[in-house]
């Protein structure tokens, strides 16, 4: 990946409450589309950054500008030795370029100098293009899988055709 000079990383600020929520609002919408479901994040799916932003294990957040405007996010949950990214977003127009990148390596270089014992991500499983991003940053150990089992008609559409441990998955 060629590092693209026009775009810098740096600690999130109150200053950047409004753009940063609004990319936040970005990857809810990412998530409505591959499911097909305008209802994921309610309402006001922006709610959702403010309560990430009160979370008590959020150690630090990163914004990526260009030219002074906020055009991706990312941060670090941790409880001291383990830590999730949550989330990685690039705004549409500025993805491909080595943006999201930068941001999880800077998550990531975040907790080799804390010096926790590993660092994950939780990707929703439909969501290919960022299970593709991650794996071809490093991430390459599957953890923990959730299943589920919907107990009403929600009228969502599943994708078949995942395997893990010789069964068939829909996603
Ligand atoms: C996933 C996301 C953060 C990637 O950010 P990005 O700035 O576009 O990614 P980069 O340009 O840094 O790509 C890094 C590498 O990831 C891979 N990659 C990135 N986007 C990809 C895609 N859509 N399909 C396949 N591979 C992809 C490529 O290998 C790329 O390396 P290359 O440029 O050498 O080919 C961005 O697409 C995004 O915001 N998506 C919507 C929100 C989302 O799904 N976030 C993750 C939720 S957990």
């Amino acid at each position: 990946m060629v590092d693209d000079p026009v775009f810098e990383i740096r600690e999130y600020t109150p200053d950047d409450y409004g753009a940063s929520r609004e990319l936040w609002v970005e990857l809810t919408q990412h998530h409505r589309d591959i499911y097909d479901a305008p209802a994921i994040g309610g309402d006001d799916p922006g709610s959702d950054f403010d309560e990430y932003l009160e979370m008590g294990n959020r150690a630090v957040s990163w914004v990526a500008t260009i030219g002074g405007e906020v055009i991706g996010l990312t941060g670090l949950l941790t409880d001291g030795s383990e830590a999730e990214i949550e989330p990685v977003v690039v705004a549409v127009g500025h993805r491909g370029q080595g943006v999201g990148a930068r941001l999880l390596q800077t998550a990531i270089d975040e907790c080799r100098s804390r010096r926790l014992s590993s660092v994950s991500v939780r990707p929703v499983a439909r969501n290919s293009e960022a299970l593709q991003f991650f794996h071809s940053e490093g991430f390459r150990l599957l953890g923990q899988v959730e299943l589920f089992m919907p107990l009403a008609d929600t009228n969502r559409t599943w994708v078949g055709g995942a395997t893990l441990a010789g069964r068939e998955w829909t996603t």
